[in-house]
């Protein structure tokens, strides 16, 4: 008996080391942890059970017959993010480059299957040469197999990549199926071909950095969420997103006790600068009518004309899209709608209601937005919200114009709740634009142009640059002080919790693309 028991413990003893010391080392040489380290420091102390730890590959191709390795270079299974339980998988760099194939991939697929059938989320961190090549047709299969689920499991489940290593070739597709993707800066990239072949092909000569590093895909692409100076922050990241999401889409997402107190933000009354077009930061607003440093910002550097994140009201977790009179003077373009409907999308999946501010002059003009579709991309947007369920609330603090008032999660378009600050102006355009274009020839056969410009400037201003037409229309439900919004927002969101909504009858819809 003894003798069956000391082999199994050698055995796991053997599958501990993954790839051997030397490769342990030059993992952390490169300041990456192994898979098992990331793990124990992601995970709730002493909450991890490994499953598949003694899987095998069953390749020999190429020498594979001598290169076998416990777990066959990724660990997984289960455990649990402040006290809740989430499926995990670890690809591990220091065997066979953490490349995946057959087994590796048969071992992910099982943990997302299990994680399906019991509603719990499934993080997964990759550090992966990419397909293993002496496997073959079995390494794109098993990626494929992964792909599905992640597409299956789509709004069901939270899913969340961190990338933490290479991620390359067609590997990039799981991180990309995901709700989220995080990126530690200098030793994770991802593309789709790297800097060889983009050389071969187009002659540019790129770093691995510069074409798929964390801060290209944080700022540039938009394809990273989350970008991180090292791995403890990005652990820590995962930890602190799972805290606003719920297990899966039937639960609601976990709140804190919140005791209620003086909700008055008196600071937010002189927060609007006099000139309309002077700007101002709109996360100032967000963390002021939020819970005291609840503001968890997601996307921060991508798109920054629009701010989207996290946030807790009275303790609970609420999605804030917020235009960013900073950047940009918070014009909606491309980017920005991409990055607004992509958080609406993941917020109404999961429960988590929505809060919109809105200071925006409308859709960013010119032919390189027309020619790269603003139109099918502004649509995304409108798209998203108008099929957003969950409670859904707007504050327009200062302008909403033009189409943009409508997409901005106008009353029209499904919002419950909408309130505007006595600075609001919402009309079809800014009104010295308004006036240059319906009195153009009053302004052009005038003996003084410029001063007749101005009046008609502030004629329309006066009709139309407030809140009180919309609200005597019942498109705003209450014109609001500042100061008492939190407040406001707090009762207003207790009133819409048993929100129910019956969407029509349809296999899905046709989000424009
Ligand atoms: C098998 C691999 C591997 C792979 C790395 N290794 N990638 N083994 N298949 N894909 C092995 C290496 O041979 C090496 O083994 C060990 O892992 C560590 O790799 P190094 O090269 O020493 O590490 P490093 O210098 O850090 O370079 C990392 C790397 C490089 C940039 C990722 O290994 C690399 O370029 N690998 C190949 C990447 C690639 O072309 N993958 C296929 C992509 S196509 P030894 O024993 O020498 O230590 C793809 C298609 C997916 O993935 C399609 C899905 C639809």
């Amino acid at each position: 008996m003894s003798d069956a028991f000391d082999k199994l413990k050698g055995i796991k003893q053997e599958a501990l080391k993954g790839g051997g010391e030397k490769r342990i080392d030059a993992q952390h040489a490169k300041g990456k942890l192994t898979a098992r380290e990331r793990i124990d420091m992601l995970l709730d102390k002493g909450s991890f059970t490994e499953m598949g730890m003694l899987v095998k590959h069953r390749s020999k191709n190429f020498g594979l017959d001598k290169q076998v390795f416990y777990g066959d270079g990724v660990v997984t299974g289960y455990g649990h993010i402040h006290g809740r339980l989430v499926y995990v998988f670890a690809q591990d760099f220091t065997v066979l480059g953490g490349s995946l194939a057959e087994a590796h991939a048969e071992k992910i697929c099982k943990i997302m299957d299990l994680a399906m059938k019991v509603g719990a989320p499934v993080i997964g961190l990759n550090d992966s040469g990419g397909a293993r090549i002496q496997e073959g047709v079995v390494s794109l299969g098993g990626y494929a197999d992964i792909f599905y689920r992640n597409t299956q499991a789509s709004g069901v489940i939270p899913q969340i990549s961190a990338v933490m290593g290479p991620c390359a070739g067609g590997a990039v597709y799981s991180p990309a199926l995901t709700d989220f993707i995080m990126m530690v800066e200098n030793t994770s990239y991802m593309f789709v071909t790297g800097p060889n072949v983009v050389k071969t092909v187009t002659h540019e000569e790129v770093s691995s950095e510069d074409l798929g590093g964390a801060s290209v895909h944080s700022s540039k692409s938009g394809v990273s969420h989350f970008s991180y100076p090292h791995e403890v922050a990005c652990i820590e990241g995962i930890r602190t997103l799972l805290s606003f999401v719920p297990q899966n889409c039937e639960e609601d997402a976990p709140s804190i006790p919140y005791e209620g107190g003086d909700e008055l933000r008196p600071a937010l009354d002189s927060i609007i600068p006099e000139s309309p077009n002077q700007p101002y930061d709109i996360r100032d607003v967000i963390s002021d009518i939020t819970d005291t440093d609840s503001f968890f910002e997601v996307h921060k550097d991508f798109a920054e004309n629009i701010v989207v994140g996290f946030a807790r009201l009275a303790g609970k977790s609420i999605g804030i899209v917020a235009n960013q009179p900073g950047f940009l003077a918070g014009v909606l373009d491309i980017k920005a709608s991409q990055k607004g409907a992509r958080f609406v999308r993941f917020c109404d999946a999961f429960n988590i209601p929505l809060l919109v501010f809105e200071d925006v002059p409308g859709f960013l003009p010119g032919t390189d937005q027309e020619w790269n579709a603003i139109i099918t991309n502004g649509a995304k947007l409108l798209y998203a919200f108008s099929e957003a369920t969950v409670p859904r609330i707007t504050v327009i603090t200062r302008k909403a114009y033009g189409g943009a008032y409508d997409v901005m999660n106008s009353k029209h378009i499904g919002a419950d709740l909408n309130f505007a600050w006595p600075t609001a102006e919402i009309a079809v355009m800014g009104s010295k634009g308004a006036a240059e274009i319906i009195f153009r020839r009053e302004i052009a056969e005038a003996d003084n142009p410029e001063a007749k410009l101005k009046e008609k400037d502030q004629e329309y201003a006066d009709l139309f640059a407030n809140p009180y037409r919309a609200a005597a229309r019942g498109y705003v439900d209450d014109v609001i002080m500042p100061s008492e919004t939190r407040e406001i927002l707090i009762k207003a969101f207790a009133s819409l919790e048993n929100k129910v909504v019956n969407s029509p009858k349809k296999k899905h819809g046709n989000i424009p693309l």
